[in-house]
């Protein structure tokens, strides 16, 4: 657990740690992997810190190459990586709460516990990736707590979502099943928990929520689907608001309302998914081909920036490494307000997932 306390004396992962680290913001990438070096372990979390590793680390975030930057000198390690790595920023949204959270998150709604989900979550973090969303009813968390630890980045680098289930939730069994989540993660807290739907019996597990956070096993508490009228019901009966609402957006079904109520009650929205969903037709949309063509991007690039653009949490799902590292590649271009627009006219109003007031699972 690190040692710096967050704006409420919870534990703290990527943030200040980062910050320890960099002298600052604390959001960006910019470590060699220290999976494939572990001399570069110690160094992490060292304590020492010179003025030349942090000159290196301000020309690595301003996209130099960092040759040589390795705890043991140039030559010392012997990965290549050292040499290759390039620098992201990652935009972070910072929560209602104090909480900073990488604005892009790998997605893992039917990625299959085991290897594809390992590989999909150690990918996404070898590319670069901070943000992992899961939830009970996957059920990969265990792989997803595989992945990291197997990507080699610390779990504190790493903001890991999970939700309660709607069994639990009809339960009122909100405790029992976060410590089994976080088991099966293998983590000993999470950054944040979500009510996954709002099932019979969810006021109750939101006051459970709260005492979760007040214990500080979780550093953010939030919901999903939830719609404008369940938000009024919670804010008029809890004091504690919740961090952010996931909610199904997408260009066909930007669900713009909804975010501009959450937004404006100081609550982020997470867009799961994003694409369409598994299965849908939007990616293959010629108009994204055509706006994609302008700036050398493919349509799930366009529509992934489309949404960072708009100021959503976005958690694209894929299980293919070249496709996970190329939705993280959005950061170095911006689409211009008529393309913003465009995208936004696909808009057909069709759900993909269930809808939040009529569902029977
Ligand atoms: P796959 O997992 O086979 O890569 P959403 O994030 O909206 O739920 O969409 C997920 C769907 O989009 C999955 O079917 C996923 O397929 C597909 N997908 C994800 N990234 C890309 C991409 N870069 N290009 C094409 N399809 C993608």
């Amino acid at each position: 657990m690190a040692t710096n306390p967050d704006l409420h004396g919870r534990p703290v992962g990527t943030d200040s740690r980062s910050a320890q680290i960099l002298g600052r913001h604390g959001h960006t990438e910019i470590l060699p992997d220290s999976s494939r070096c572990a001399q570069y372990r110690p160094y992490m979390v060292s304590g020492a810190y010179s003025a030349q590793r942090f000159r290196r680390a301000r020309r690595a975030r301003r996209g130099a190459t960092v040759r040589g930057w390795c705890p043991r000198r140039a030559g010392a390690c012997t990965s290549s990586h050292v040499e290759r790595r390039r620098t992201v920023d990652i935009p972070r949204i910072t929560l209602n709460n104090g909480v900073s959270i990488p604005q892009l998150g790998l997605g893992v709604f039917q990625t299959r516990q085991g290897e594809e989900t390992v590989n999909a979550v150690r990918e996404a973090l070898q590319a670069g990736y901070r943000h992992i969303d899961t939830a009970m009813i996957y059920r990969n968390e265990e792989s997803v707590g595989e992945g990291i630890r197997q990507s080699g980045i610390d779990r504190r680098d790493v903001f890991v979502t999970t939700k309660l289930w709607n069994d639990d939730i009809r339960a009122g069994a909100t405790k029992e099943a976060c410590y089994r989540s976080m088991d099966r993660l293998g983590v000993d807290y999470l950054d944040l928990y979500l009510i996954h739907w709002p099932a019979q019996g969810w006021e109750r597990c939101w006051e459970q929520m709260a005492q979760l956070y007040a214990e500080h096993r979780v550093r953010a508490i939030g919901v999903c689907n939830f719609q404008r009228h369940h938000l009024e019901s919670l804010l008029a009966m809890s004091g504690m608001r919740p961090a952010v609402n996931q909610i199904e957006s997408s260009p066909q079904f930007a669900n713009q309302r909804l975010i501009d109520f959450s937004n404006a009650k100081r609550i982020d929205v997470e867009a799961y998914s994003p694409l369409g969903g598994t299965g849908g037709n939007l990616l293959a949309d010629p108009r994204l081909a055509v706006i994609g063509r302008q700036y050398g991007k493919s349509p799930a690039q366009i529509v992934i920036r489309w949404h960072v653009q708009r100021g959503v949490i976005v958690l694209p799902k894929s299980t293919h490494a070249e496709r996970i590292r190329q939705n993280f590649d959005v950061f170095d271009f911006k689409l211009s307000d008529e393309h913003m627009r465009q995208i936004a006219a696909m808009e057909t109003g069709k759900r993909n997932s269930a809808d939040p007031d009529h569902f029977d699972f």
